[in-house]
């Protein structure tokens, strides 16, 4: 047995508490919990749940440089344009090597769930093979979740519809697609049609690139969040970046949050990628690309942050660090008052977790994974205006990582001079 004494557990006790683990899972929280072999004092440190990353491209992951793939107009149809030539040339050990590199950048920085789309318009599935592969593998440190994605369309691109069938027979978990990618609005509804029977007959999860583009006109969320209501599958399936949400007038929205909410359809925000890729048409004033989170979360609809792309032909940087993608996402949601910014490590650790269905082994709770991280401060308000760094994942009630805290060769001393 091990115990964890003098834990702050995000928005469950203010107070310092205990958590015992046996065996990986943890079995009691409280004070004057029973002695353990092993005990670690975390001194009023945050506890958080790891951190989730609904929505990363790691087929996509160090395309982004020295490739050739150099996107001039920073949009994402060029993007796409750049990709299609990149990936002609990757191979199998080569996806794998990049893909594992972009999983350890991530789960550094305390990320335990990655859900990541992969580039299906592919004949001999290559990176659809390699993931497979590393899910499997890494099960024990990140889960994995793996969206059969149509980069180039179901349509668009010949046959795509039936990689992605192929896709969910080899052991992908959810239907992807990419209607605003389409000829045409009807072949767009056409592409959302066959994502949610594809979901339905094979029993997967859904998550569609939907509307990631500020075309008011494109509101292929309507149409989704219609046929997954149908069927029930509202809360089985994410809406990702829905970009155009953010610039559609109001009348239409507050229909549509009423509806969200009826559907239980969850959305994924990726606040760095679409504020970089978006507003590309636009002069001044210029969109900055983001759905409409402040409602979504005012609305009750549930709603989470993810990184997108590290270094590919969409987005030159990203490093996998959620506290970033945070920060910038509550700046540009103006998602900062004190309430709000007490509660929204929920964008990249709760909320995200019930995007990805996984929350009957999520949270820190008796008779739950031992799974969470030890922030370097001492609440959720301080965690965040600090974009504290992630001293310790624990995974199963084991290190992943565990990292000093920040210290100086020279201490700074700003009075020495005034003595
Ligand atoms: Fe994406």
């Amino acid at each position: 047995m091990k115990k964890f004494t003098n834990a702050r557990i995000y928005r469950q006790h203010d107070e310092v508490t205990d958590i015992l683990v046996d065996k990986g899972v943890i079995t009691q929280i409280g004070k004057n919990l029973p002695k353990a072999g092993e005990e670690i004092d975390l001194r009023g440190r945050l506890v958080v749940p790891p951190y989730v990353d609904a929505h990363l491209h790691l087929d996509y992951v160090y395309t982004g440089r020295n490739t050739g793939a150099t996107n001039n107009t920073g949009t994402l149809f060029e993007g796409i344009a750049r990709w299609h030539d990149v990936k002609k040339t990757q191979t199998f050990e080569d996806a794998k090597e990049r893909a594992l590199k972009g999983i350890r950048e991530e789960v550094s920085k305390g990320v335990q769930f990655i859900r990541t789309h992969i580039d299906v318009d592919d004949p001999k599935l290559t990176g659809l093979k390699a993931m497979l592969e590393i899910r499997e593998q890494l099960k024990d440190n990140v889960t994995i979740q793996i969206v059969a994605f149509p980069q180039e369309g179901m349509y668009a691109y010949k046959g795509g519809d039936e990689m992605v069938e192929e896709a969910l027979k080899m052991g992908a978990d959810c239907v992807g697609s990419i209607p605003h990618f389409e000829w045409a609005r009807e072949i767009g509804e056409k592409s959302i049609h066959r994502t949610v029977e594809l979901a339905v007959k094979h029993n997967k999860l859904i998550d569609v690139h939907c509307d990631e583009t500020d075309d008011v006109m494109s509101r292929f969320v309507q149409l989704l969040n219609a046929l997954v209501m149908a069927e029930g599958m509202g809360p089985r399936t994410a809406a990702s970046h829905t970009c155009s949400f953010g610039s559609a007038d109001n009348a239409y929205a507050f229909r549509m949050l009423g509806l969200f909410q009826q559907s239980g359809l969850n959305f994924i925000s990726l606040p760095t990628e679409n504020a970089y890729l978006q507003g590309r048409q636009d002069s001044y004033p210029k969109r900055r690309g983001l759905t409409r989170v402040k409602e979504l979360w005012d609305s009750g609809v549930n709603v989470c942050f993810g990184q997108d792309s590290i270094n590919d032909p969409w987005y030159p940087a990203g490093n996998g660090n959620l506290m970033n993608i945070l920060d910038n996402g509550i700046h540009l949601a103006q998602t900062m008052s004190f309430d709000e910014l007490d509660r929204c490590l929920d964008l990249i650790t709760y909320n995200g977790a019930k995007t990805l269905n996984v929350q009957d082994r999520y949270g820190i709770e008796k008779g739950k994974p031992a799974n969470f991280l030890v922030l370097d401060a001492d609440s959720p308000f301080e965690a965040v205006r600090q974009r504290a760094d992630v001293l310790a994942s624990i995974r199963n009630g084991e290190y992943l990582f565990k990292r000093p805290e920040p210290s100086y060769e020279v201490e700074l001393d700003l009075f020495r001079k005034t003595r």
